[in-house]
Protein backbone atom coordinates (compact mmCIF):
# COMPACT_ATOMS: atom_id res chain seq x y z
CA UNK A 1 0.00 0.00 0.00
CA UNK A 2 1.52 3.64 -0.56
CA UNK A 3 1.31 4.68 2.23
CA UNK A 4 3.79 6.97 3.90
CA UNK A 5 4.43 9.67 1.51
CA UNK A 6 7.05 13.14 2.13
CA UNK A 7 6.40 16.09 0.08
CA UNK A 8 9.31 17.36 1.75
CA UNK A 9 12.61 16.56 3.05
CA UNK A 10 12.34 16.72 6.97
CA UNK A 11 15.10 16.01 9.29
CA UNK A 12 12.09 13.98 10.57
CA UNK A 13 11.86 12.25 7.62
CA UNK A 14 14.93 9.75 8.57
CA UNK A 15 13.08 8.95 11.59
CA UNK A 16 10.08 7.91 10.36
CA UNK A 17 10.31 4.33 9.74
CA UNK A 18 14.02 4.08 8.90
CA UNK A 19 16.26 1.15 10.45
CA UNK A 20 19.25 3.26 11.95
CA UNK A 21 21.95 1.53 13.45
CA UNK A 22 24.22 1.96 16.27
CA UNK A 23 27.37 3.63 16.13
CA UNK A 24 30.07 1.27 17.82
CA UNK A 25 30.61 2.41 21.54
CA UNK A 26 30.81 0.45 25.09
CA UNK A 27 33.05 -1.35 27.72
CA UNK A 28 34.22 -4.29 25.45
CA UNK A 29 33.76 -7.55 27.38
CA UNK A 30 32.40 -9.59 24.64
CA UNK A 31 28.68 -9.73 24.06
CA UNK A 32 27.94 -7.75 21.68
CA UNK A 33 24.48 -5.68 20.63
CA UNK A 34 22.72 -4.99 17.38
CA UNK A 35 19.55 -2.90 17.44
CA UNK A 36 17.40 -1.51 14.67
CA UNK A 37 14.63 1.32 14.95
CA UNK A 38 11.30 1.76 13.21
CA UNK A 39 8.54 4.06 13.39
CA UNK A 40 8.63 7.17 15.72
CA UNK A 41 11.11 9.86 17.28
CA UNK A 42 9.88 7.86 20.42
CA UNK A 43 11.32 4.41 19.27
CA UNK A 44 14.49 6.01 18.51
CA UNK A 45 14.52 7.84 21.45
CA UNK A 46 13.42 4.31 23.48
CA UNK A 47 16.72 2.30 21.44
CA UNK A 48 19.05 4.52 23.13
CA UNK A 49 17.50 3.89 26.64
CA UNK A 50 17.98 0.29 25.55
CA UNK A 51 21.82 0.73 24.57
CA UNK A 52 22.06 2.73 28.07
CA UNK A 53 20.73 -0.61 30.04
CA UNK A 54 22.49 -2.97 27.98
CA UNK A 55 25.95 -0.90 27.93
CA UNK A 56 25.96 -1.00 31.78
CA UNK A 57 25.55 -4.70 31.71
CA UNK A 58 29.04 -5.12 29.72
CA UNK A 59 27.48 -5.14 26.45
CA UNK A 60 28.94 -3.25 23.80
CA UNK A 61 26.83 -1.98 20.37
CA UNK A 62 27.74 -3.58 16.80
CA UNK A 63 26.77 -1.50 13.35
CA UNK A 64 26.74 -5.55 12.24
CA UNK A 65 23.97 -7.78 12.54
CA UNK A 66 26.45 -10.64 11.46
CA UNK A 67 28.35 -10.48 14.09
CA UNK A 68 26.12 -9.85 17.06
CA UNK A 69 25.45 -11.76 20.00
CA UNK A 70 22.08 -10.08 20.44
CA UNK A 71 20.16 -8.22 17.90
CA UNK A 72 17.01 -6.24 18.62
CA UNK A 73 14.35 -4.91 16.46
CA UNK A 74 12.48 -1.69 17.98
CA UNK A 75 9.30 -2.03 16.15
CA UNK A 76 6.19 -0.09 14.98
CA UNK A 77 2.20 -0.57 14.69
CA UNK A 78 1.15 2.25 13.57
CA UNK A 79 0.21 1.10 9.60
CA UNK A 80 -0.09 -2.65 8.30
CA UNK A 81 3.00 -1.85 6.14
CA UNK A 82 4.95 -0.35 9.62
CA UNK A 83 4.65 -4.02 10.59
CA UNK A 84 5.20 -5.83 7.31
CA UNK A 85 8.64 -4.03 6.76
CA UNK A 86 9.26 -5.60 10.38
CA UNK A 87 8.32 -9.19 9.40
CA UNK A 88 10.61 -8.99 6.33
CA UNK A 89 13.56 -7.74 8.08
CA UNK A 90 12.55 -10.23 10.21
CA UNK A 91 13.17 -13.18 7.64
CA UNK A 92 16.78 -11.55 6.91
CA UNK A 93 17.77 -12.43 9.99
CA UNK A 94 17.11 -16.02 9.72
CA UNK A 95 20.37 -16.67 7.92
CA UNK A 96 22.47 -15.55 10.90
CA UNK A 97 20.53 -17.75 13.58
CA UNK A 98 21.24 -20.82 11.11
CA UNK A 99 25.04 -19.94 11.42
CA UNK A 100 24.62 -18.96 15.42
CA UNK A 101 22.15 -20.72 17.11
CA UNK A 102 22.80 -19.10 19.95
CA UNK A 103 21.98 -15.76 18.58
CA UNK A 104 19.41 -14.26 20.79
CA UNK A 105 16.35 -12.19 18.71
CA UNK A 106 14.19 -9.96 20.27
CA UNK A 107 11.65 -8.06 19.09
CA UNK A 108 10.50 -4.50 20.98
CA UNK A 109 8.16 -1.48 21.00
CA UNK A 110 4.39 -1.58 19.61
CA UNK A 111 4.21 -4.18 17.57
CA UNK A 112 5.89 -6.16 20.71
CA UNK A 113 3.25 -5.03 22.80
CA UNK A 114 0.47 -5.67 20.25
CA UNK A 115 1.21 -9.29 19.61
CA UNK A 116 2.67 -10.11 22.72
CA UNK A 117 3.15 -13.45 22.86
CA UNK A 118 1.91 -14.71 19.94
CA UNK A 119 4.76 -13.41 18.32
CA UNK A 120 6.97 -16.31 19.51
CA UNK A 121 4.50 -18.31 18.21
CA UNK A 122 4.05 -16.40 14.57
CA UNK A 123 7.80 -16.07 14.31
CA UNK A 124 10.21 -18.94 15.87
CA UNK A 125 13.14 -17.50 15.36
CA UNK A 126 11.69 -14.61 18.02
CA UNK A 127 13.45 -15.31 21.23
CA UNK A 128 12.41 -12.33 23.60
CA UNK A 129 9.34 -10.00 23.35
CA UNK A 130 9.19 -7.03 25.56
CA UNK A 131 7.06 -4.05 25.67
CA UNK A 132 8.19 0.10 25.72
CA UNK A 133 7.79 -0.22 29.73
CA UNK A 134 9.48 -2.94 30.30
CA UNK A 135 13.59 -2.14 29.08
CA UNK A 136 15.07 -1.95 32.71
CA UNK A 137 13.86 -6.35 32.73
CA UNK A 138 15.98 -6.64 29.19
CA UNK A 139 19.22 -7.99 31.29
CA UNK A 140 16.96 -10.91 32.75
CA UNK A 141 14.99 -11.47 30.03
CA UNK A 142 18.33 -11.89 27.94
CA UNK A 143 19.51 -14.03 30.65
CA UNK A 144 16.32 -16.55 30.35
CA UNK A 145 16.86 -17.10 26.53
CA UNK A 146 20.61 -18.08 27.14
CA UNK A 147 19.53 -20.51 29.58
CA UNK A 148 17.61 -22.11 27.09
CA UNK A 149 13.76 -20.39 27.99
CA UNK A 150 12.09 -17.94 25.57
CA UNK A 151 10.88 -14.96 27.35
CA UNK A 152 8.61 -12.03 27.49
CA UNK A 153 7.80 -9.09 29.51
CA UNK A 154 4.91 -6.42 27.90
CA UNK A 155 3.39 -4.96 31.28
CA UNK A 156 2.72 -1.49 30.84
CA UNK A 157 3.45 1.21 33.73
CA UNK A 158 1.17 4.22 34.86
CA UNK A 159 4.88 5.69 36.19
CA UNK A 160 7.76 4.20 33.99
CA UNK A 161 9.28 7.39 32.30
CA UNK A 162 13.50 6.29 32.55
CA UNK A 163 13.83 9.44 34.08
CA UNK A 164 16.63 8.34 36.10
CA UNK A 165 18.49 6.20 32.13
CA UNK A 166 20.90 8.84 30.69
CA UNK A 167 20.48 7.68 27.00
CA UNK A 168 23.83 6.81 25.03
CA UNK A 169 23.17 8.77 21.71
CA UNK A 170 23.27 7.00 18.89
CA UNK A 171 23.69 7.93 15.15
CA UNK A 172 24.63 11.27 16.74
CA UNK A 173 25.62 14.24 14.75
CA UNK A 174 27.06 15.37 17.83
CA UNK A 175 24.56 19.13 17.66
CA UNK A 176 21.11 17.72 17.84
CA UNK A 177 19.69 15.33 20.29
CA UNK A 178 15.96 13.51 21.16
CA UNK A 179 14.56 14.00 24.83
CA UNK A 180 11.59 12.15 26.09
CA UNK A 181 9.37 14.18 28.10
CA UNK A 182 6.34 11.85 28.67
CA UNK A 183 5.77 8.19 27.57
CA UNK A 184 2.03 6.86 26.20
CA UNK A 185 -1.27 9.21 24.91
CA UNK A 186 -4.90 8.90 26.76
CA UNK A 187 -6.50 10.19 23.87
CA UNK A 188 -7.77 7.59 22.36
CA UNK A 189 -8.04 8.50 18.73
CA UNK A 190 -10.38 6.10 16.82
CA UNK A 191 -7.87 4.85 14.34
CA UNK A 192 -4.55 5.05 16.55
CA UNK A 193 -3.05 1.41 17.75
CA UNK A 194 -0.37 4.00 20.09
CA UNK A 195 -2.90 4.04 23.62
CA UNK A 196 -2.73 0.22 23.34
CA UNK A 197 1.23 -0.34 22.34
CA UNK A 198 2.17 2.54 24.68
CA UNK A 199 -0.54 2.81 27.40
CA UNK A 200 -1.27 5.93 29.76
CA UNK A 201 -0.20 9.22 29.32
CA UNK A 202 2.62 10.27 32.29
CA UNK A 203 4.72 12.77 32.32
CA UNK A 204 8.33 12.39 33.13
CA UNK A 205 10.04 14.36 36.11
CA UNK A 206 10.10 18.16 34.99
CA UNK A 207 13.44 18.51 36.45
CA UNK A 208 15.22 15.54 35.05
CA UNK A 209 14.56 16.97 31.36
CA UNK A 210 16.61 20.27 32.23
CA UNK A 211 19.26 18.27 33.71
CA UNK A 212 18.96 16.30 30.61
CA UNK A 213 19.11 19.58 28.43
CA UNK A 214 21.53 20.88 30.64
CA UNK A 215 24.11 17.83 30.15
CA UNK A 216 23.34 18.03 26.50
CA UNK A 217 24.56 21.44 26.24
CA UNK A 218 27.54 21.05 28.03
CA UNK A 219 28.38 17.91 25.88
CA UNK A 220 28.12 20.45 22.91
CA UNK A 221 25.10 19.87 21.28
CA UNK A 222 23.04 22.69 20.47
CA UNK A 223 19.52 21.44 19.83
CA UNK A 224 17.08 19.34 21.79
CA UNK A 225 13.69 18.12 20.67
CA UNK A 226 11.35 17.37 23.46
CA UNK A 227 8.86 14.38 22.46
CA UNK A 228 5.73 13.10 23.26
CA UNK A 229 2.69 12.33 21.78
CA UNK A 230 1.09 14.99 22.83
CA UNK A 231 3.47 17.67 24.20
CA UNK A 232 0.27 19.97 25.78
CA UNK A 233 -0.65 17.83 28.13
CA UNK A 234 2.60 17.32 30.19
CA UNK A 235 2.09 17.50 34.02
CA UNK A 236 4.18 17.25 36.65
CA UNK A 237 3.64 18.16 40.56
CA UNK A 238 6.53 17.93 41.30
CA UNK A 239 7.48 15.67 44.83
CA UNK A 240 7.72 17.24 48.10
CA UNK A 241 9.02 15.77 51.76
CA UNK A 242 6.27 15.37 54.01
CA UNK A 243 4.98 18.55 55.57
CA UNK A 244 6.21 20.84 53.42
CA UNK A 245 4.13 23.17 51.08
CA UNK A 246 3.18 21.80 47.88
CA UNK A 247 4.72 23.08 44.70
CA UNK A 248 3.06 24.06 42.11
CA UNK A 249 2.31 21.78 39.07
CA UNK A 250 4.48 22.36 35.64
CA UNK A 251 2.63 22.66 32.22
CA UNK A 252 4.02 22.41 28.95
CA UNK A 253 4.90 26.28 28.53
CA UNK A 254 6.92 26.02 32.23
CA UNK A 255 8.77 23.29 31.50
CA UNK A 256 9.43 24.98 27.88
CA UNK A 257 10.71 27.96 29.71
CA UNK A 258 12.47 26.40 31.94
CA UNK A 259 14.17 24.65 29.03
CA UNK A 260 14.73 27.32 26.79
CA UNK A 261 16.62 28.89 29.88
CA UNK A 262 19.18 26.68 29.95
CA UNK A 263 21.18 28.65 27.19
CA UNK A 264 20.35 31.06 24.14
CA UNK A 265 22.68 28.81 22.49
CA UNK A 266 20.50 25.94 22.87
CA UNK A 267 17.67 25.79 20.47
CA UNK A 268 14.33 23.81 21.18
CA UNK A 269 11.91 21.99 19.54
CA UNK A 270 9.37 20.00 19.92
CA UNK A 271 7.03 17.31 18.53
CA UNK A 272 3.93 16.34 19.39
CA UNK A 273 1.04 19.17 19.40
CA UNK A 274 -2.74 18.29 19.70
CA UNK A 275 -4.99 20.84 18.31
CA UNK A 276 -7.17 20.42 21.09
CA UNK A 277 -4.69 21.24 23.84
CA UNK A 278 -1.82 23.85 22.49
CA UNK A 279 -2.54 26.82 24.32
CA UNK A 280 -2.00 30.01 24.00
CA UNK A 281 0.29 29.76 27.25
CA UNK A 282 2.54 28.10 24.91
CA UNK A 283 2.28 30.28 21.67
CA UNK A 284 3.30 33.45 24.11
CA UNK A 285 6.24 31.36 25.64
CA UNK A 286 7.56 30.34 22.22
CA UNK A 287 7.36 33.97 20.73
CA UNK A 288 9.15 35.27 24.13
CA UNK A 289 12.44 33.03 24.02
CA UNK A 290 14.18 33.53 20.30
CA UNK A 291 15.55 30.13 21.14
CA UNK A 292 12.21 28.23 20.63
CA UNK A 293 11.92 27.40 17.27
CA UNK A 294 9.35 28.61 15.28
CA UNK A 295 7.72 25.41 14.11
CA UNK A 296 4.48 23.66 15.33
CA UNK A 297 3.76 19.86 13.97
CA UNK A 298 -0.31 20.23 14.32
CA UNK A 299 -1.50 17.47 12.53
CA UNK A 300 -5.08 17.77 11.36
CA UNK A 301 -6.04 14.66 10.21
CA UNK A 302 -9.23 15.70 8.43
CA UNK A 303 -10.74 18.92 7.59
CA UNK A 304 -13.87 17.92 7.87
CA UNK A 305 -15.59 18.07 11.09
CA UNK A 306 -18.06 14.46 10.67
CA UNK A 307 -14.88 12.68 10.11
CA UNK A 308 -12.92 13.88 13.18
CA UNK A 309 -15.84 13.45 15.03
CA UNK A 310 -15.52 9.79 14.29
CA UNK A 311 -11.83 9.56 14.41
CA UNK A 312 -12.34 11.08 18.00
CA UNK A 313 -9.87 14.24 17.88
CA UNK A 314 -12.43 16.08 20.13
CA UNK A 315 -12.32 19.16 17.94
CA UNK A 316 -13.72 20.71 14.75
CA UNK A 317 -12.93 22.27 11.55
CA UNK A 318 -13.87 25.84 12.88
CA UNK A 319 -11.23 25.09 16.41
CA UNK A 320 -8.26 24.15 14.56
CA UNK A 321 -8.70 27.05 12.37
CA UNK A 322 -8.97 29.27 15.25
CA UNK A 323 -5.79 27.59 16.48
CA UNK A 324 -4.03 28.16 13.39
CA UNK A 325 -5.25 31.73 13.60
CA UNK A 326 -3.92 31.95 16.99
CA UNK A 327 -0.38 30.68 15.98
CA UNK A 328 -0.29 33.48 12.96
CA UNK A 329 -1.82 36.21 15.17
CA UNK A 330 1.34 35.42 17.95
CA UNK A 331 4.11 34.09 16.00
CA UNK A 332 3.52 35.97 12.20
CA UNK A 333 6.83 33.39 11.30
CA UNK A 334 5.96 30.28 12.42
CA UNK A 335 5.92 27.40 9.97
CA UNK A 336 3.04 25.04 10.51
CA UNK A 337 3.19 20.95 9.29
CA UNK A 338 1.11 18.46 10.16
CA UNK A 339 -0.02 15.04 9.61
CA UNK A 340 -3.46 14.20 7.07
CA UNK A 341 -4.97 10.64 6.82
CA UNK A 342 -7.30 9.77 3.40
CA UNK A 343 -10.07 7.43 3.48
CA UNK A 344 -11.40 7.48 6.82
CA UNK A 345 -14.42 5.07 7.34
CA UNK A 346 -17.56 6.40 5.40
CA UNK A 347 -14.97 9.51 4.31
CA UNK A 348 -17.16 11.33 1.27
CA UNK A 349 -16.00 13.37 -1.58
CA UNK A 350 -17.16 16.58 -0.22
CA UNK A 351 -15.73 15.73 3.20
CA UNK A 352 -11.79 14.79 1.37
CA UNK A 353 -12.71 17.87 -0.50
CA UNK A 354 -12.74 19.77 3.15
CA UNK A 355 -9.50 18.38 3.49
CA UNK A 356 -8.47 19.72 0.60
CA UNK A 357 -9.65 22.97 1.56
CA UNK A 358 -7.82 23.31 5.09
CA UNK A 359 -4.67 22.58 3.69
CA UNK A 360 -5.48 25.70 1.51
CA UNK A 361 -6.44 27.71 4.46
CA UNK A 362 -2.96 26.98 6.44
CA UNK A 363 -0.82 26.50 3.73
CA UNK A 364 1.56 23.66 5.74
CA UNK A 365 4.97 23.47 5.32
CA UNK A 366 5.48 20.25 5.37
CA UNK A 367 3.21 17.13 5.55
CA UNK A 368 3.34 13.64 6.21
CA UNK A 369 0.14 12.01 4.48
CA UNK A 370 -1.11 8.98 4.93
CA UNK A 371 -3.57 6.46 3.46
CA UNK A 372 -6.11 4.76 6.42
CA UNK A 373 -4.80 1.45 7.24
CA UNK A 374 -7.33 -0.41 9.63
CA UNK A 375 -5.24 -1.39 13.11
CA UNK A 376 -6.82 -4.40 15.14
CA UNK A 377 -7.97 -3.39 18.21
CA UNK A 378 -9.00 0.00 17.76
CA UNK A 379 -12.35 1.84 18.65
CA UNK A 380 -12.38 2.26 14.13
CA UNK A 381 -11.68 -1.12 13.60
CA UNK A 382 -14.60 -2.28 16.41
CA UNK A 383 -17.40 0.48 15.45
CA UNK A 384 -16.70 1.42 11.97
CA UNK A 385 -16.26 -0.60 8.81
CA UNK A 386 -13.22 0.18 6.52
CA UNK A 387 -15.05 0.53 3.56
CA UNK A 388 -13.38 3.19 1.30
CA UNK A 389 -11.40 1.29 -1.86
CA UNK A 390 -7.91 1.28 -1.57
CA UNK A 391 -7.89 2.54 -5.21
CA UNK A 392 -10.15 5.81 -3.40
CA UNK A 393 -7.71 6.36 -0.63
CA UNK A 394 -4.96 6.58 -2.97
CA UNK A 395 -6.22 8.64 -4.93
CA UNK A 396 -7.46 10.74 -2.18
CA UNK A 397 -3.79 10.32 -0.95
CA UNK A 398 -2.50 11.67 -4.24
CA UNK A 399 -4.60 14.75 -4.51
CA UNK A 400 -3.14 15.36 -1.04
CA UNK A 401 0.47 15.13 -1.92
CA UNK A 402 0.08 17.41 -5.12
CA UNK A 403 -1.42 20.23 -3.18
CA UNK A 404 1.22 20.04 -0.49
CA UNK A 405 3.98 19.69 -3.07
CA UNK A 406 2.40 23.18 -3.97
CA UNK A 407 2.57 24.57 -0.77
CA UNK A 408 5.72 23.40 0.29
CA UNK A 409 7.20 25.66 -2.92
CA UNK A 410 5.13 28.23 -2.07
CA UNK A 411 6.30 28.46 1.74
CA UNK A 412 9.98 27.73 0.57
CA UNK A 413 9.94 30.22 -2.01
CA UNK A 414 9.09 33.32 0.45
CA UNK A 415 12.46 32.63 2.38
CA UNK A 416 14.56 33.19 -1.06
CA UNK A 417 16.20 36.94 -0.34
CA UNK A 418 15.99 36.40 3.46
CA UNK A 419 18.54 35.96 5.69
CA UNK A 420 18.21 32.61 8.18
CA UNK A 421 20.09 31.88 11.52
CA UNK A 422 20.85 28.35 10.37
CA UNK A 423 22.62 25.49 13.13
CA UNK A 424 25.32 23.44 10.88
CA UNK A 425 24.19 20.12 11.51
CA UNK A 426 27.11 18.57 8.95
CA UNK A 427 27.85 18.13 5.76
CA UNK A 428 25.30 18.09 2.94
CA UNK A 429 24.08 14.58 1.58
CA UNK A 430 25.05 15.40 -1.97
CA UNK A 431 28.37 17.16 -1.56
CA UNK A 432 30.86 17.56 1.03
CA UNK A 433 31.62 21.03 -0.19
CA UNK A 434 28.13 22.12 1.20
CA UNK A 435 27.22 22.45 4.47
CA UNK A 436 23.53 22.04 5.81
CA UNK A 437 21.16 22.98 8.52
CA UNK A 438 17.84 24.48 9.59
CA UNK A 439 16.59 27.40 9.93
CA UNK A 440 14.11 28.24 12.70
CA UNK A 441 11.27 27.12 10.74
CA UNK A 442 12.70 23.71 10.19
CA UNK A 443 13.04 24.09 6.67
CA UNK A 444 16.84 22.16 5.14
CA UNK A 445 19.11 25.09 4.02
CA UNK A 446 22.26 24.07 2.03
CA UNK A 447 25.01 26.27 1.54
CA UNK A 448 28.99 26.08 0.37
CA UNK A 449 31.52 24.72 3.37
CA UNK A 450 33.17 28.24 4.97
CA UNK A 451 36.01 26.92 6.90
CA UNK A 452 35.70 29.69 9.32
CA UNK A 453 32.61 27.82 10.73
CA UNK A 454 32.27 24.36 11.80
CA UNK A 455 29.39 21.80 12.59
CA UNK A 456 27.77 23.09 15.52
CA UNK A 457 28.29 26.84 14.61
CA UNK A 458 25.52 28.71 13.85
CA UNK A 459 25.31 30.82 10.50
CA UNK A 460 23.65 33.16 8.98
CA UNK A 461 22.48 31.81 5.81
CA UNK A 462 21.08 34.48 2.65
CA UNK A 463 18.58 32.31 0.61
CA UNK A 464 19.57 32.67 -2.85
CA UNK A 465 17.52 29.46 -4.32
CA UNK A 466 15.09 26.79 -3.48
CA UNK A 467 13.31 23.21 -4.38
CA UNK A 468 10.07 22.30 -2.32
CA UNK A 469 12.47 20.93 -0.10
CA UNK A 470 15.58 22.75 0.21
CA UNK A 471 16.55 26.33 0.43
CA UNK A 472 20.12 27.14 -1.24
CA UNK A 473 22.04 29.91 -0.28
CA UNK A 474 25.35 31.04 1.10
CA UNK A 475 26.79 32.39 4.68
CA UNK A 476 26.48 36.12 5.13
CA UNK A 477 28.27 38.21 8.11
N1 LIG B 1 0.45 11.71 18.56
C1 LIG B 1 0.45 12.19 17.24
C2 LIG B 1 0.45 11.14 16.16
C3 LIG B 1 1.24 9.92 16.27
S1 LIG B 1 1.02 8.75 14.98
C4 LIG B 1 -0.83 13.02 17.05
O1 LIG B 1 -1.79 12.85 17.74
O2 LIG B 1 -0.86 13.79 16.14
C5 LIG B 1 1.57 9.68 13.56
C6 LIG B 1 0.54 9.81 12.49
O3 LIG B 1 0.25 8.57 11.91
C7 LIG B 1 -0.82 10.32 12.93
O4 LIG B 1 -0.83 11.70 13.11
C8 LIG B 1 -1.71 9.87 11.80
O5 LIG B 1 -1.77 10.83 10.78
C9 LIG B 1 -1.01 8.62 11.30
N2 LIG B 1 -1.77 7.42 11.65
C10 LIG B 1 -2.01 6.93 12.86
N3 LIG B 1 -2.78 5.83 12.79
C11 LIG B 1 -3.03 5.63 11.48
C12 LIG B 1 -3.79 4.67 10.75
N4 LIG B 1 -4.45 3.70 11.37
N5 LIG B 1 -3.83 4.75 9.40
C13 LIG B 1 -3.16 5.75 8.77
N6 LIG B 1 -2.44 6.68 9.40
C14 LIG B 1 -2.38 6.63 10.74
FE1 LIG C 1 -2.67 8.33 18.51
FE2 LIG C 1 -4.34 10.31 18.92
FE3 LIG C 1 -2.62 9.62 20.83
FE4 LIG C 1 -1.76 10.81 18.62
S1 LIG C 1 -3.10 11.71 20.14
S2 LIG C 1 -0.87 9.02 19.61
S3 LIG C 1 -3.09 9.98 17.05
S4 LIG C 1 -4.31 8.39 20.06
FE1 LIG D 1 4.83 3.51 15.76
FE2 LIG D 1 4.67 3.07 18.31
FE3 LIG D 1 5.64 5.34 17.42
S1 LIG D 1 3.17 2.50 16.82
S2 LIG D 1 4.56 5.63 15.52
S3 LIG D 1 6.54 3.38 17.13
S4 LIG D 1 4.47 5.05 19.27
Amino acid sequence: MLDLLHTTKTHDETRQGEAVELAPTGKADGRKLYIESYGCQMNFSDSEIVASILIDQGFETTKDYKEADVVFINTCSIRENAEQRVRNRLKEFEAAKAKNPGLVVGVLGCMAERLKSKFLEEEKLVDVVVGPDAYRDLPNLINKVEDGNKAVNVLLSREETYADISPVRLNTNGVSAFISIMRGCDNMCSFCVVPFTRGRERSRDAVSIVKEAQDLFNAGYKEVTLLGQNVDSYKYTPKVEDGQEPLPTINFANLLEMVAQVSPELRIRFSTSHPKDITDEVLYTMAKYENICKYIHLPVQSGNSRVLELMNRTYDREWYMERVDAIRRIMPDCAISTDVITGFCTETEEEHAETLSMMDYVKYDFAYMFAYSERPGTLAAKRYEDDIPEDVKKRRLTEVVNKQQIHSLERIQQYVGKVHKVLIEGFSKRSDKDYCGRNDQNTMVVFPVDTRYKVGDYVNVLGESCTSATLIGKIVD
